[in-house]
């Protein structure tokens, strides 16, 4: 791949990205490795340049991630130059589409049913949609983002005997049920699936969490029952995905779950309430989470709370099934 290409559609796409979206970041060259392979689109009359990494990714069974994704993942980081209206972005995606899937139909395990071909594209870039969805791309996921100061609602069921508390590691069991409720409700909408693996895997990780000092894990209790549970990580254990936008200290907002016969009388808006108080006194500056799309009660909840999409990732699996 050419370096000078490469830099030129970088510093194109800087310039953009801080027109369309104050949150985006530079981008920048995978920091993860990249599989090699030589994903370029010249510039060409009406088309503008683009470069391409691809990565791929294999989860180990008893990884927390497989809740949320397939076992062969792989990403492509599609960088596209050209100003917000140009119509040459779309032609040069369609082209750095058509050698990506060139590339995964000669790996063997792109034909492999639990297998995802994914494009982290910018929400508000919107120049590059059609061309992700001609080749069956679905935008499942996004990784939506909440500036501090954010208003919200008032938790209007702080009243009804709603008590919200700090979770500690005798709420492993509850944590763990309340996250597999998570995990259950969200498999119906493309990339979230109920692995064989999930109680075991849930239960370590709430484990090491409820044992740090700071789980930042809170529980909603109504007349003594546990309804509601709500876990984030702070800005030293969030540096993961602190790179997603420009804007710093971030924090990641990883479970909201509220029991199925409990939902929409306020315990969620409570439990976001109480961590928005947190970050607050903690001087976060951007908290970021993960919802699914076509989540009917996620979505609306959390423009509600003051999150908005930054990140749309475009799934489809196979990998091979890519068009
Ligand atoms: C998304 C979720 C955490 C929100 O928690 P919640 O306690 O239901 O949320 P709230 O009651 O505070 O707010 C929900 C809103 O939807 C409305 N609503 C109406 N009927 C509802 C229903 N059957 N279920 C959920 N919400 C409903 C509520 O009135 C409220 O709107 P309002 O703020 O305008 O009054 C919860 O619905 C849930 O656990 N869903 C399943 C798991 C999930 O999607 N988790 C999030 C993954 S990112």
């Amino acid at each position: 791949m050419s370096t000078v290409i490469a830099e030129d559609v970088l510093s194109s796409v800087a310039t953009r990205w801080r027109r369309i979206d104050p949150l985006l970041p530079d981008p920048t060259r995978p920091v993860d490795a990249s599989c090699g392979a030589d994903l370029t689109v010249p510039a060409a009359t009406g088309q503008a340049a683009a470069v391409g990494w691809c990565r791929h990714h294999e989860l180990a069974s008893d990884a927390e991630e497989l809740a949320w994704g397939a076992a062969a993942q792989f990403w492509l980081t599609a960088q596209v130059a050209g100003e917000p209206d140009d119509p040459g972005i779309g032609l040069a995606l369609d082209e750095l589409l058509v050698g990506w899937r060139a590339h995964l139909a000669a790996e063997s395990a792109t034909a492999v049913a639990d297998s995802q071909a994914t494009v982290r594209w910018p929400s508000r870039d919107i120049g590059g949609v059609r061309a992700l969805l001609r080749h069956g791309l679905q935008p499942l996921t996004v990784i939506a983002a909440r500036l501090a100061g954010r208003a919200a609602p008032e938790a209007a069921s702080q009243r009804g005997g709603l008590r919200i508390r700090p979770a500690g590691p005798d709420d492993v069991t509850v944590a763990t049920a309340l996250t597999l409720e998570v995990i259950r409700f969200d498999q119906h909408f493309g990339s979230v699936q109920m692995r064989p693996q999930a109680e075991q895997v849930e239960r370590h990780a709430a484990e090491q969490t409820l044992a740090l000092p700071e789980p930042w894990t809170w529980l909603a209790e109504r007349d003594g029952r546990i309804v509601g549970l709500l876990v984030a990580q702070p800005p030293d254990r969030a540096a993961w995905i602190a790179a997603a936008t420009c804007r710093g200290p971030v924090a990641y907002l990883g479970t909201l779950s509220v029991l199925p016969g409990e939902r929409g009388s306020g315990v969620g808006a409570a439990l976001v309430a109480e961590l928005h108080r947190k970050l607050d006194v903690a001087g976060v500056a951007v908290t970021l989470l993960h919802h699914g799309l076509l989540n009917p009660l996620s979505t609306p909840f959390w423009s509600r709370m003051g999150y908005r999409p930054l990140w749309t990732s475009w799934e489809i699996r196979p990998a091979r099934a890519l068009r």
